[in-house]
């Protein structure tokens, strides 16, 4: 090395630089520099001043990268409505409220004074639409973007409040003190994953007033990955729901209205237990 230097030197004296320790300048800033032991601590300074900053990169993208990945959180769901939400629009609405609900229908028609009504994962609005027909104050929640434009066009002349948002926390500001004498969870716990039952039911509860029902039907069947469905069993729906404060009435069960043969639902009417416990003082 040494010896080629030597060469470089002779060879090119003009192109030549003298980067050793031992250069004799008067310049004191480039002898300070030249010291052998500053120029390896600020070659390691710089090696590891790149090192961390690649690190705090690669961090960077891997969270980016974790943010666009699924982790069964519901979100392939509302991607799936949002996808297909006006093929989807045709064939809710295709089927009447009566025919889906006739309980709900029956109750709804026979309340003696307009109903606080929220009707959470509204779809397109079938149903919020037409329980505010009726007379009632209906708050439709729905995750889905592209299924709230289809039912604030299907229904643009319901006096319906349209709320984008989504279980377990339903955060939106419109729901921040609200309270409801009916809530509706129609054909949406099939896409709550299972670590999110318990905080759903919590939030459900706490927009229930003490005497109001929630009516929750829920979807037995194979799971559809696509759709962002989990596994629902009635008897842990049941027990979560108990353990959650609610009093379980089963509803019926009834056959898919959308002819899938596989498919079946059962309805349960949750009350609050703590409303109970508070009429029997
Ligand atoms: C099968 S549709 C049911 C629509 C309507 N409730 C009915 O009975 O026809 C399911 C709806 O639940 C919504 N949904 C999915 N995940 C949800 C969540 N985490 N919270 C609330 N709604 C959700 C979907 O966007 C979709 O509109």
């Amino acid at each position: 090395m040494d010896r080629y230097l030597a060469w470089l030197k002779k060879a090119n004296p003009k192109e030549y630089v003298n980067a050793s320790a031992d250069v004799e300048t008067d310049d004191c800033v480039a002898r300070f520099f030249n010291r052998d032991k500053i120029v390896r601590t600020m070659f390691f300074f710089m090696l590891w001043w790149a090192a961390v900053c690649s690190a705090i990169l690669l961090l960077a993208y891997w969270c980016d990268r974790l943010g666009d990945i699924d982790l069964g959180s519901g979100d392939a769901s509302i991607s799936y409505y949002d996808q297909h939400a006006t093929a989807l629009a045709d064939r809710y609405e295709s089927v009447s409220f009566e025919s889906a609900y006739p309980y709900l229908a029956q109750k709804l028609c026979a309340a003696a004074q307009p109903l606080h009504v929220l009707d959470i994962g509204a779809g397109t609005g079938r149903d919020a639409a037409w329980i505010a027909e009726r007379g009632h104050n209906v708050v439709a929640v729905e995750p889905s973007q592209s299924m709230l434009t289809v039912a604030q066009k299907f229904h643009a002349e319901s006096n319906v409040a349209w709320v984008q948002g989504r279980l377990p926390d339903l955060s939106a500001t419109a729901l921040a003190n609200a309270s409801f004498d009916m809530i509706l969870v129609n054909a949406v716990w099939m896409h709550i994953a299972p670590q999110d039952r318990d905080a759903a039911l919590a939030r459900i509860k706490s927009l229930l007033r003490p005497g109001g029902s929630v009516f929750a039907t829920i979807r037995l069947g194979p799971v559809n990955e696509e759709r962002g469905t989990y596994h629902i069993s009635a008897s842990e729906f049941v027990a979560d729901a108990q353990a959650a404060g609610f009093t379980v009435v089963p509803r019926g069960d009834f056959p898919d209205l959308l002819g899938r043969p596989q498919v079946s639902w059962k309805a349960f009417e949750l009350t609050r237990r703590d409303a109970l416990d508070d009429g029997a003082e």
